[in-house]
């Protein structure tokens, strides 16, 4: 059996992908790989660790090679506010990096997942229940690196028989590891402070409409779409994937249900909030519940309570406690 290669490993979504794969599969098939030198501790668990700079070809093809990877999580990217602050970054990690990854995956014949996003769509596609195919014109840098990458990996499975699958992901919210520079992160923000100060203070309107998704159904979509039926995909770039769709407001609410204290203020950030303006309020995934049978488990109500309950867990308590 090859082993599994996922990249940008020590993100947001791969601190909990990976340790949900090791655990299915076994720690030894999964090599966790990302920027950093030196071997990560917990929450990563025991396994297999290699520095790989996803912009390096003979980084990726070398990893492939020597550890015999059939199938990569290829995660690392640069996000969405991150993606704006340093677009030529942003082109050569997400563009260079998926490239790279996908003749690798030609080469050794591997399967592929690529997260796409919301981000992939644009002011002029239609924002509520946003269909599965539609208007991509987004006018970020990041929007523009995910139209681009659904293409090439819609080409290289055409082309190149390779067996790509991808998720259009929402917003995720999750407690293991901080987000990496997102137009959402607020909504994983907000419970950190929400804990220890019963005050937050968001970056995006109250009335901000965004599509949203609890991690542990993000990581279990990723591993349900890569274990499907090859034959039922209709679609080898991207699905659309969504679980709830709330406002920074509504969020609030769900929140001061368990600390009825908390307080919210809004000082917005104009290069956030544009971004959010450009982005759909709610996709429609019928075609990922017909194709793979999707479906979520997580709402605002239940994500709110379970998020709360691992933030006090994980003791982050009030400042200088
Ligand atoms: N988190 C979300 O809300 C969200 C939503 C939709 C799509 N996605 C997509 O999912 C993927 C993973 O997202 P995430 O939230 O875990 O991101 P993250 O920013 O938390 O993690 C990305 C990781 O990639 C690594 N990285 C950066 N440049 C690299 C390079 N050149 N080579 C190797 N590694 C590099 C970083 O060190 C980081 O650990 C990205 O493609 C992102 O666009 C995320």
């Amino acid at each position: 059996m090859r082993r599994i290669l996922v990249t940008g490993a020590l993100g947001q979504i791969g601190s909990e992908l990976v340790p949900t794969l090791r655990e299915r599969l076994g720690a030894e098939r999964i090599i966790a790989s990302d920027l950093r030198t030196v071997p990560p501790q917990a929450p990563m668990g025991q396994g297999p660790y290699e520095h790989v700079d996803c912009t390096q070809p003979y980084q990726i093809l070398e990893a492939v090679r020597r550890h015999e990877i059939g199938v990569i999580y290829h995660l690392a990217a640069l996000l969405s506010a991150r993606a704006e602050e340093q677009p030529q970054v942003a082109w050569s990690v997400n563009m260079d990096g998926l490239y790279n990854v996908l003749e690798a995956a030609r080469q050794y014949r591997c399967q592929v997942f690529f997260p796409s996003s919301i981000g992939a769509f644009g002011p002029s596609t239609p924002r509520d229940r946003t269909p599965q195919v539609t208007i991509q014109r987004p006018t970020t840098m990041y929007g523009v690196t995910k139209v681009s990458g659904e293409l090439l990996c819609d080409y290289y499975a055409a082309r190149f028989d390779v067996d790509t699958r991808g998720l259009r992901l929402p917003g995720l919210i999750s407690h293991a590891a901080p987000p990496g520079g997102g137009t959402t992160d607020y909504a994983v923000e907000i419970f950190r402070q929400a804990v220890r100060y019963e005050h937050y203070t968001c970056y995006l309107g109250p009335q901000t409409r965004l599509d949203m998704m609890y991690m542990p159904d993000a990581v279990a979509a990723i591993i349900k779409l890569m274990e499907a039926d090859a034959a039922r995909l209709r679609y080898r770039n991207a699905y659309n994937v969504t679980a709830m769709s709330f406002t920074p407001a509504e969020l609030a609410d769900a929140i001061r249900r368990h600390i009825p204290a908390f307080a919210i203020e809004y000082r917005v950030d104009p290069v956030r909030q544009a971004i959010a303006d450009s982005w759909p309020r709610s996709l429609d995934d019928s075609a990922a519940r017909d194709d793979w049978n999707w479906s979520p488990r997580f709402d605002i109500k239940t994500m709110t309570a379970d998020m709360l309950s691992r933030s006090i867990e994980k003791r982050w308590a009030p400042k200088g406690a």
